[in-house]
C-alpha cells in the first residue's frame, strides 16, 4: 500500500524537479538577456557609473530587479555620464522606469517598442540627436514620458502611436525639436494632466480632442513658427490649471472660459487674438496671473479683480466706456469671429476715425458697411440694426452663413443690401421697396435649413442678376409692381431714347434692322433697370447672334460697324487692355493708318443691369453734349446685342494715378511740381466748365487720379462720365444709391447722399493733397491715423513745417516751389472743408491755381484753356476716309 502510494509521489516530485530545472533553466536565459543589456550599457557609457561593478546587474547601484532577477528600473539621474545607449536596450522586457535625465547622452534614444510594463521614461536633459524610427510604439503601461532639453535631435513628430500609451498621464518635450502638428489623439488620454511642449517648432491648431483628455497643466508657448487657429477647445478643458499658450500665432477671440474653475495662470500673450476680453474671465475663482499683452483685442477693458496680476499691454485697443456705435460694430465684427484686418484698423472709440470697412455722415453715424470680398467665414449679426443711419450694407462674397436677420428691415434709411455669393440659408426678411437686395449666389436661399422646408423658394431670381424679395409679399402686389416699374421704365426709357433720337435727327446714326432692334435695347434696358427693384420677371430671349443690330456713333459724321471695333482692337485681347475703368475695361485700339483710339467695352454682366446701362446711356448723355478741351472726348458708341461700347480719344500718357503712385513700377520718372499743378489747373478747368455750363450743370461725381488721362504733352483731360449728374438751376438732386470712390466722398454727400458740385470740389481737393503728398486718398498700409489722407492731411495744415514734411519725397522744392505748394495745400484745405458752403467753387480754384501756372509760363497764356467748346473733335480724319470705303452708311 505505502510502495502504492510513494510511487506515484516521487514520480510527480521528480517531474516537479525536471518542471522547476528547466523553468529555472529558461528564466536564467531571460535573465542572461537582461545581463547582456546591462554589461552592454555599462560599456557604453562614460565615465562608468560608480557602483556598477561584478557580474550581476541587480546588484549596480540604481538598478533594481524583480523576484526573477528581471531589471525593472535603471536610474542613472544627473552621473555626468556620456556615451550613446544600445539600441538593445529595447529587450529589458520588464522595464518599469528608466531614468537617464540630466546627462550628456548622446546619439540615437533607443526604440522603445512594445515594453509593456514600461511607466515612466526620463531622457530630459541629454544631448540625444535622433529619435528612432519607430518610436513610442506599444507602450502600453506608460505614464510619464520626459524628453524635454534635448535641443540637438533631429526635427521629428510626435508620432500617432502614442495613442496605445492610455495610461499617460504626463507628457513633457519642450525644447526637443519637435514640428509640424500635434496628432488629434487626446481622446486616448483620459488621465493626461500634463502636457508641456513649449520652446519646438510644431504648427497646426488645438486638436479637438484635447477636450477629452484631462488636461491641467498645458504649456505650448513659443513655437518657433507659431501654432495658430482659434482656441475655443479651451473652453471644454474645464481641469485646466495653467495655461501657456504665448508667443504663437493663435487668433480669433479668446474663449468662454467660465467652466475652467481651476485655471489661475493664463498667458495668451504674443499672438493674435481679437474680439472682447469675456466677462466670465474677469470672475474665475482662482486665476491670479494673466498676461493678454500683444494681441488685438478690442472693447471694453476688462476687470479684473484686485489681486489677480493682470499684463495688458498698449497693443490692445480698449475702450473705456465704449461708444455704443463702437461696442455695436464690434458685435457685428464678433459674428465674423473678429477678423484681424477689423482688429487691426478697428482702433480708438470713434469708429468714424478712418475704421476699415466704415463710413460716417457728418454727424458722426455709420452709414455705409464694406464687408464685401473678405473671405471672412461667420453670420449677419442682428446687432447690425443698431445702425440706424446705415444706407448701405455690403457682405458680398464672403462664407457667410446662417440667415438675414429679421431686424434689419429695422433700418429705415437702408438702400443696399448685397449678400450675393455667400451660403446664406433661410427666408429673406421683408424690405421696404426702396430697398435693393442682392442675394445671387447663395445656393440655399430661401431653403428654411431647420425646418427642412426645401423648395419653396422665398428668394425669387431674376434671370441672372439673382435679385430676390421676399415670398411673403403677395402676388398681387408683385404683379401690379411690375406692371408699375415696367411701366415707368418703358416711359423714362422712351424719354432718353426719343432724346437721342431728336438731337442726333438722324443724322449721326447708323441703324441696321433699325425699328426691330430698337425694340430690343428698349427691352434690355427695362430688364436691367427692373432686376434692380427686384421684381421677378423673365429676361426676353435675347440672341445677340441675330443678324440685326445697332451700330450708334455719336459726335461725328461717321458710322462703323462694330466689327470695325473688334479689328482694332485685335478681338478685345488682354494686350490691348489699358486700364478698368467705371463699368467696364478700356482698350486700346489702332485704326489703320496708325491714330490710336481708347474702346471701353461695358462690362457683360453690367450691360443686362440698369446699373450698367445707366451708366452707359448717362455717359454718352453727358459727353455728346459736353466737349472741352479738358474733358476727354467721347467720338461714339455702339450698341450691339449685349455690348456696349463707348469709343474715346486715345490718351498716350495713362493716368495721373499711374504718374503720381505707380511711376517706379513704370519706369516713369516722377512729376515734377510745375506738371502737377499744371495738370490740376487742367482739371480744375474741365470740371468748371461742366459745373458752370449755362443750360445745365453736371456734377462728375467721381473725380480722382485714375480719371484723369494725360496726353503726351502732359496735358489733362478728365474722363470717366458715367457718374454724372445733372444738376439744373443749381439745385441738388438727392441720390438713391451712393456712388464714387471712398477716399473721396465729401461728407455730406456720403451721409445724405445729397449730391452739389461741391462734392467735386471735395474729391478736386482730395486730388490736391494727393500731388502734394504723392499719397493715396486711402492707404491701408499706413498707419491707422494716416490712411486716410483727408484727415490726416488737414491735420497737418496749420504747420508749414508739417507740410513740409508730408511731401512727396520725389518733389524736393526749392523756396519758390514750396511757396507754391503751400498755396495749393490751403487751396486743399479749403476744398476738403467739412461743410460744402464754406468749399470754394471752382472758378475760384481756377483763379487760385492760374497764377501758380503762369509762374512758369507768363506770356503765354493758353486761351484755349477757357471755357472754349471745341467742336472740332470727331473721330480723326483717317477713320473717315476708311470709313467712306466701307461704304455702310449713307451721310
Ligand atoms: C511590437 O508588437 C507588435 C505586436 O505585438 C508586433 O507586430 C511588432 O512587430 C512589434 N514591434 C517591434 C518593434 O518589436
Ligand atoms: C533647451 O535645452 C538646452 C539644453 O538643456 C538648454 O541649454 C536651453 O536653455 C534650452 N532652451 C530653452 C529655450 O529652454
Ligand atoms: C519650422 O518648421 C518648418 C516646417 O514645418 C520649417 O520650414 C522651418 O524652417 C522650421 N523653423 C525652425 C526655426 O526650425
Ligand atoms: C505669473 O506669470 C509670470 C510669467 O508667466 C511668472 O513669472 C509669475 O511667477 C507668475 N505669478 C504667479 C503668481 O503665478
Ligand atoms: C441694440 O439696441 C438694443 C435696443 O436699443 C439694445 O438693447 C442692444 O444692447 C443694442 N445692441 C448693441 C450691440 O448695441
Ligand atoms: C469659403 O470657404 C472655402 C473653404 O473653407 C474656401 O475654399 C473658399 O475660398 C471660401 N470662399 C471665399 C469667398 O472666401
Ligand atoms: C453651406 O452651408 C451649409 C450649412 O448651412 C453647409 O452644409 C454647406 O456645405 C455649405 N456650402 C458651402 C459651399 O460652403
Ligand atoms: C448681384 O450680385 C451679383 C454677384 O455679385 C452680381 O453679378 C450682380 O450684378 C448683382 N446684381 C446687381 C443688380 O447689382
Amino acid at each position: 500500500m505505502e510502495e502504492d502510494e510513494s510511487r506515484p509521489s516521487k514520480r510527480l516530485s521528480l517531474l516537479l524537479t525536471i518542471a522547476a530545472l528547466s523553468s529555472i533553466l529558461r528564466l536564467s536565459a531571460a535573465a542572461t538577456t537582461d545581463d547582456d543589456v546591462m554589461a552592454k550599457l555599462a560599456k557604453s557609457l562614460w565615465p562608468a557609473p560608480s557602483g556598477w561593478s561584478g557580474t550581476n546587474p541587480c546588484e549596480w547601484t540604481g538598478v533594481t530587479c524583480d523576484s526573477s532577477g528581471h531589471v525593472t528600473a535603471i536610474n542613472l539621474a544627473a552621473k555626468s555620464l556620456s556615451g550613446e545607449l544600445p539600441p538593445e536596450l529595447n529587450q529589458l522586457s520588464r522595464l518599469k522606469s528608466l531614468s537617464l535625465q540630466h546627462n550628456r547622452l548622446s546619439g540615437a534614444i533607443p526604440p522603445l517598442t512594445n515594453l509593456t510594463s514600461l511607466q515612466q521614461i526620463s531622457i530630459e536633459s541629454n544631448h540625444f540627436s535622433a529619435v528612432p524610427s519607430p518610436f513610442l510604439v506599444g507602450l502600453a503601461s506608460l505614464q510619464t514620458l520626459s524628453l524635454s532639453d534635448n535641443p540637438n535631435l533631429l526635427p521629428w513628430t510626435l508620432p500617432s502611436t502614442l495613442a496605445d500609451s492610455t495610461t499617460l498621464t504626463s507628457l513633457y518635450a519642450d525644447n526637443s525639436s519637435l514640428f509640424g502638428s500635434i496628432p488629434d489623439i487626446f481622446g486616448s488620454f483620459p488621465n493626461l494632466q500634463n502636457l508641456r511642449l513649449s520652446y519646438n517648432n510644431l504648427t497646426g491648431s488645438l486638436p479637438a480632442s484635447f477636450a477629452k483628455s484631462g488636461i491641467q497643466n498645458l504649456w505650448l508657448n513659443n513655437q518657433a513658427q507659431g501654432l495658430s487657429g482659434r482656441v475655443d477647445v479651451l473652453s471644454s478643458m474645464s481641469q485646466l490649471t495653467q495655461v501657456w499658450l504665448h508667443k504663437n500665432q493663435f487668433s480669433g477671440p479668446i474663449p468662454d472660459m467660465s467652466a475652467c474653475t481651476s485655471l489661475f495662470d493664463l498667458s495668451l500673450r504674443n499672438n493674435e487674438f481679437t474680439g472682447l476680453v469675456p466677462n466670465s474671465l474677469t470672475t474665475l475663482p482662482k486665476l491670479a496671473n494673466v498676461s493678454l499683452e500683444n494681441n488685438k483685442l478690442q472693447g471694453p477693458s476688462p476687470n479684473f479683480p484686485k489681486g489677480v496680476l493682470v499684463s495688458l499691454g498698449n497693443t490692445n485697443t480698449f475702450c473705456n466706456p465704449c461708444d455704443s456705435q463702437v461696442t455695436t460694430l464690434l458685435e457685428i465684427s464678433g459674428a465674423f469671429g473678429y477678423p484681424m484686418a477689423l482688429a487691426d484698423s478697428w482702433s480708438g472709440n470713434d469708429p468714424c476715425k478712418g475704421w476699415k470697412s466704415v463710413s460716417c455722415d457728418s454727424n458722426g453715424a455709420v452709414i455705409v458697411l464694406n464687408f464685401g470680398k473678405q473671405g471672412w467665414a461667420g453670420t449677419i449679426s442682428p446687432a447690425i440694426a443698431n445702425l440706424s443711419a446705415l444706407t448701405t450694407l455690403l457682405l458680398n462674397e464672403n462664407n457667410l452663413t446662417g440667415s438675414i436677420p429679421p431686424s434689419l428691415t429695422k433700418l429705415a434709411q437702408l438702400k443696399i443690401l448685397d449678400v450675393s455669393n455667400n451660403n446664406i440659408s433661410g427666408k429673406v426678411p421683408v424690405f421696404s421697396s426702396g430697398v435693393m437686395v442682392n442675394t445671387s449666389g447663395n445656393p440655399l436661399i430661401g431653403k428654411d435649413v431647420e425646418s427642412g422646408e426645401g423648395s419653396s423658394s422665398g428668394g425669387m431670381t431674376v434671370g441672372g442678376s439673382g435679385l430676390t424679395t421676399s415670398k411673403s409679399i403677395s402676388r398681387w402686389v408683385i404683379g401690379a409692381t411690375i406692371v408699375a416699374a415696367v411701366v415707368f421704365l418703358v416711359v423714362s426709357w422712351l424719354v432718353i431714347y426719343k432724346r437721342f433720337v431728336k438731337r442726333r435727327s438722324g443724322k449721326y446714326m447708323c441703324m441696321k434692322g433699325s425699328r426691330k432692334r430698337s425694340e430690343q435695347l428698349k427691352k434690355s434696358g427695362d430688364v436691367g433697370a427692373k432686376g434692380y427693384s427686384g421684381y421677378e420677371s423673365e429676361l426676353p430671349s435675347q440672341s445677340s447672334a441675330e443678324n440685326s443690330s445697332i451700330q450708334v456713333y455719336d459726335g461725328g459724321n461717321v458710322a462703323i460697324p462694330v466689327q470695325v471695333l473688334r479689328e482694332v482692337t485685335n478681338n478685345f485681347s488682354e494686350g490691348n487692355i489699358l486700364g478698368q475703368g467705371g463699368f467696364g475695361v478700356v482698350y486700346k485700339g489702332q485704326l489703320p493708318d496708325g491714330t490710336q483710339i481708347a474702346v471701353k467695352r461695358m462690362e457683360s454682366t453690367t450691360t443686362t443691369s440698369s446699373k450698367g446701362l445707366n451708366e452707359f446711356q448717362a455717359e454718352i448723355a453727358v459727353l455728346s453734349r459736353v466737349r472741352h478741351r479738358h474733358l476727354v472726348a467721347l467720338n461714339g458708341f455702339c450698341v450691339d446685342g449685349n455690348e456696349r461700347l463707348l469709343v474715346y480719344e486715345y490718351m498716350p500718357q495713362g493716368t495721373l494715378g499711374q504718374h503720381l503712385f505707380k511711376y517706379r513700377e513704370l519706369g516713369l520718372s516722377p512729376l515734377a511740381w510745375k506738371q502737377r499743378v499744371t495738370i490740376v489747373l487742367d482739371v480744375a478747368r474741365g470740371v468748371e466748365y461742366l459745373h458752370s455750363l449755362a443750360q445745365q450743370s453736371f456734377i462728375h461725381r467721381d473725380l480722382k487720379p485714375s480719371n484723369i488721362l494725360l496726353g503726351d504733352d502732359m496735358r489733362a483731360k478728365v474722363s470717366d462720365f458715367g457718374l454724372v449728374r445733372n444738376a439744373p438751376d443749381g439745385k441738388y438732386s438727392v441720390e438713391t444709391r451712393l456712388a464714387g470712390t471712398f477716399g473721396y466722398l465729401a461728407p455730406e454727400y456720403a451721409a445724405t447722399g445729397k449730391v452739389t458740385t461741391k462734392v467735386d470740389v471735395f474729391a478736386f481737393g482730395v486730388v490736391l493733397m494727393e500731388i502734394i503728398t504723392g499719397r493715396k486718398a486711402l492707404d491701408d498700409t499706413l498707419p491707422d491715423e494716416e490712411s486716410h489722407l483727408v484727415s490726416w492731411f488737414r491735420r497737418l495744415l496749420n504747420n508749414r513745417n508739417s507740410i513740409g514734411k508730408s511731401l512727396d519725397l520725389s518733389l524736393d522744392p526749392d523756396e519758390e516751389t514750396f511757396e507754391s505748394i503751400c498755396k495749393v495745400a490751403e487751396l486743399a484745405g479749403h476744398c476738403t472743408a467739412r461743410e460744402p458752403l464754406q468749399r470754394p467753387d471752382m472758378g475760384h480754384v481756377v483763379t487760385v491755381l492760374s497764377p501758380l501756372v503762369d509762374q512758369w509760363k507768363p506770356a503765354n497764356r493758353d486761351e484755349e484753356d477757357s471755357f472754349d467748346m471745341d467742336r472740332h473733335m470727331s473721330l480723326p480724319q483717317a477713320l473717315q476716309k476708311w470709313q467712306s470705303s466701307e461704304d455702310t452708311r449713307p451721310q
